[in-house]
């Protein structure tokens, strides 16, 4: 394997303008060829243009890299000059100022706030609270596979992944309430999707029917967690859920509690960042792991080995495969397929200078197949994850969440969830594709499949 460093560049200043580039459309940039295809044009960049490539937005400066030095660069070294871009901006309208959408001074005061909540010796109590929301689904999956229907697995993984952080915020007074808020959140899941490759300043605020439906589900969301937030404020926080933690989280330098309006902004956004992503991650795991037995036998193997269902930290240290198959679906398949920075002030890439204003495109989706860090890399391999094979692999070269002071707050809980739901499942039902046509992946807020999967469900006494 080619391996090279960013710092191989040649001492004299080159500017913005001299970054290798694609041909791009003169007045609107990159912004079409994105919008047609980002995963394959990010890919294709990289290959023929190398590790830092000009991909203009419209007028805009914007850079797409991808050697880990430079990466390290901007999300740790010199993070302070990056802040959130315009992009993310777009969600502000339904996600507040929760800690996807803030920036600067407030979102450092509400990552230092809930950082605790999601530390991993925190989670362990929402292990037993992920097994049953899987065993609830089981038994709805019972008629299914009795009557042989195959089901829509992204379906399936959304609602399961909706269920566990509903259950792991509002714990058991959940309840009816919680039915409206799933009822609602897809609503506007595939509203924000459906604006999100939109470059019309006017998108998102005509009042069409979606938009209408869109923001009654925002309004009976609201109207929902503003109940919990007030009824459990009047009852006096506990010790039984996410709502409660959040409610009793004070600022370490100042002892100030989160008011009404930061709590509901949170709330949704923990809802939004925190349901998506893990239904996207499993729904490719039950793809690949159809698409390649070995592993699939290997993960049933370690399910049976365990003997009942996983309860305790203890039992998640002795599913390690299950964690490596989670750790190689998230690489292969990035529920985020790229995060983006915004230059604060010019700075130097690469020896070339960065107007201040740049977007920088940070895609995993490129970087998890960089041929010099990983071998074969479109094959789906597990056992990269092993110590043995992950020693030397250099950090940044793998960032399905992120990496420094924005790094995924619930990644513990991400990849603890996975090795539940996989393990549970995998004891029962052996997930069969009802088609052998590959699916391709589209790059909308997470990286989905193009197409609905469909599976069918075998118990797993008759699989063979
Ligand atoms: C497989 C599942 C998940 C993936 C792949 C994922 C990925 C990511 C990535 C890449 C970022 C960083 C974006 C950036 O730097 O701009 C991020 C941020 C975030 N994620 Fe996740 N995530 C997952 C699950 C979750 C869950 C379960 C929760 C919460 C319950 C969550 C809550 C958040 C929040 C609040 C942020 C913003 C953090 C900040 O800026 O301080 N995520 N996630």
């Amino acid at each position: 394997m080619v391996r090279h460093s960013a710092a191989q560049a040649p001492n004299e200043a080159r500017s913005y303008r001299d970054i290798p580039r694609p041909p791009v459309w003169p007045v609107l940039g990159a912004a079409p060829a994105l919008r047609r295809d980002a995963l394959s044009f990010m890919l294709e960049a990289r290959r023929a243009h190398g590790d830092i490539v000009a991909m203009p937005l419209g007028l805009r400066p914007a850079v797409q890299i991808t050697h880990p030095d430079l990466v390290r660069h901007v999300l740790i070294e010199n993070s302070t000059n990056y802040g959130r871009s315009p992009m993310t901006d777009r969600l502000k309208f339904m996600l507040g100022e929760g800690l996807v959408t803030a920036d600067g001074e407030r979102w450092a005061r509400q990552r230092r706030m809930m950082q605790p909540i999601f530390q991993r010796d925190k989670l362990d109590g929402l292990i037993p609270i992920m097994t049953a929301a899987v065993e609830d689904m089981l038994v709805r999956w019972n008629v299914l596979a009795r009557s042989g229907t195959p089901v829509d697995i992204g379906a399936q993984m959304g609602q399961l992944a909706l269920d566990v952080i509903t259950r792991a915020l509002f714990g058991k007074s959940g309840g009816p309430l919680a039915e409206d808020v799933i009822r609602c959140i897809p609503i506007l899941q595939e509203y924000t999707a459906s604006l999100f490759w939109t470059f019309n300043p006017l998108a998102g605020k005509l009042p069409t029917p979606n938009h209408r439906r869109f923001r009654a589900a925002l309004a009976t969301i609201d109207t929902i967690i503003l109940r919990f937030i007030r009824e459990r404020t009047a009852a006096g926080a506990g010790d039984a859920d996410m709502l409660d933690a959040l409610l009793r989280a004070r600022d370490p330098e100042t002892g100030a509690a989160m008011d009404e309006k930061a709590l509901r902004d949170e709330v949704i956004t923990l809802f939004l960042a925190g349901h998506e992503t893990s239904a996207n991650a499993l729904t490719w795991t039950w793809y690949l792991l159809d698409r390649h037995p070995e592993a699939r036998d290997r993960l049933e193997a370690e399910a049976a080995a365990l003997g009942s269902a996983p309860t305790t930290a203890g039992d998640l240290n002795r599913l390690r495969y299950a964690r490596q198959v989670a750790q190689e679906s998230v690489r292969i398949y990035p529920p985020v397929w790229s995060f983006n920075r915004l230059a604060l002030d010019a700075d130097t890439l690469n020896s070339y200078t960065i107007p201040q204003g740049t977007t920088v495109f940070i895609p995993p989706w490129v970087l998890h197949r960089h041929p010099s860090w990983w071998e074969d890399p479109e094959r789906f391999d597990p056992d990269r994850f092993t110590s043995a094979r992950s020693a030397g692999r250099p950090r940044y070269v793998y960032l399905p969440f992120g990496a420094g002071p924005r790094t995924c707050i619930g990644s513990h809980l991400a990849l603890m969830e996975m090795q539940v739901v996989l393990t549970l499942v995998a004891s029962r039902y052996r997930l069969r594709l009802t088609s052998d046509h590959p699916v391709s992946a589209q790059a909308l807020i997470t990286t989905r499949p193009s197409n609905p999967i469909m599976m069918r469900l075998e118990p797993q006494a008759k699989a063979s």
